[in-house]
């Protein structure tokens, strides 16, 4: 007999719901997706130099683990990459060839868009490789190669520890096609422990949610990858809390939705210490500037940058390569205790499905 899924859940590790319990996993999917992998004593594959360029795919979360890779790919193995919806890639008519690399990234591999892209990408003769986390899937069927996360069951429709492994895979797939790669697997390993600690404080987000828990309107600016991170933050805030959420790369800013701002709506800023911290504060500065609230995702020790917010969230001092990983966590610990509140089903939140087969 086949196992279906209702035969594997077992039990939520003493949590109150799955989506929370495989929110405190994601150390572990680290690990376990860095496990046995991060060997790359023999430097960077001859096959790889043909590359021209890499497509990165996916849908919902998927997507914005897409986007992420893409900056990875491009300032560690300096090729250029995009990342695009795979329902949009599937219907244009996209240039690719042998020299592209296409990587479909799911947690199911099932997702139809995804798959119907991948199809496409073979048609065209692309190297097709996917990152997922079901093995058997149709996405690894298609593919000339799978990257699993070996992130154990997700059982939260809404996806958080295969959004942290898919980061982790890409930054793999990254290194493994960059140059010099020693001093990056060295930081790589630092990340379970990262994660870890913005973790431990769990509970200041269940407080910090009772503050800004009644807010009909969110808005999630960032820069750089972490404005695939701000994307990621608000689809989590709406999947789940039904909250009105919109991510944006913090640049955008005011070219639009800066005449949203007023003491309605609730702006989450990620301000790590970077080379774009600087210019995500003054951002900051101009939401404060129209009375908006602002929550800010800050590195410990910033007080310039916390004195400017009404409620700074401390994450450790990351490596940039690693920054996107430790800034997701807050957003999804905020997301989860904000639906609580509001008395909404985390786990299985109204009008979605954990995989999307069909159109
Ligand atoms: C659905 C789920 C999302 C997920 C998306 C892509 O919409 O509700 O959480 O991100 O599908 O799923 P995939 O399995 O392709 O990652």
């Amino acid at each position: 007999r086949r196992v279906s899924r209702e035969d594997i859940v077992v039990d939520k590790g003493g949590h109150r719901h799955f989506m929370l319990k495989e929110i405190m996993d994601q150390p572990q999917a680290m690990t376990a997706a860095l496990k046995d992998r991060a060997d790359f004593a023999n430097g960077r594959p001859a096959d790889v130099m043909q590359l021209e360029r890499v497509v990165l795919i996916g849908c919902g979360t998927s997507l914005h683990a897409a986007q992420v890779g893409r900056h990875y790919i491009e300032r560690l193995a300096g090729i250029p990459a995009e990342a695009e919806s795979a329902s949009e890639f599937r219907y244009r008519d996209p240039i690719i060839g042998p020299r592209t690399l296409v990587v479909s990234i799911g947690q199911s591999g099932e997702t139809a868009d995804t798959v119907a892209a991948m199809h496409l990408a073979r048609e065209k003769g692309a190297t097709l490789i996917t990152i997922c986390n079901a093995e058997e899937s149709q996405a690894a069927r298609v593919a000339d190669g799978a990257l699993y996360m070996h992130a154990g069951l997700e059982v939260g429709v809404a996806s958080t520890k295969t959004f942290v492994a898919s980061l982790t895979i890409l930054q793999l797939l990254s290194v493994y096609l960059a140059e010099t790669t020693r001093r990056l697997v060295d930081q790589m390993a630092r990340g379970p422990g990262l994660i870890g600690e913005v973790l431990a404080e769990a509970n200041l987000y269940s407080s910090l949610a009772r503050r800004i828990g009644h807010y009909d309107n969110f808005l999630f600016l960032g820069r750089g990858a972490n404005a695939a991170i701000a994307s990621e933050g608000a689809l989590k805030l709406k999947e789940i809390s039904y909250i009105h959420a919109e991510g944006y790369p913090a640049g955008e800013m005011k070219h639009g939705p800066i005449a949203l701002i007023d003491p309605e709506m609730c702006t989450v800023a990620l301000a790590p210490r970077d080379d774009l911290r600087d210019k995500t504060l003054s951002n900051i500065k101009e939401v404060k500037a129209r009375g908006g609230l602002v929550v800010a995702v800050l590195t410990k020790g910033d007080d310039e940058a916390a004195s400017e917010v009404d409620f700074p969230l401390f994450i450790p001092q990351a490596p940039d390569l690693l920054m996107p990983l430790v800034t997701t966590v807050p957003l999804q610990l905020l997301s989860y205790y904000i639906a609580l509140l509001r008395g909404c089903d985390v786990d299985q939140p109204r009008n979605l499905a954990k995989s999307v087969t069909v159109e």
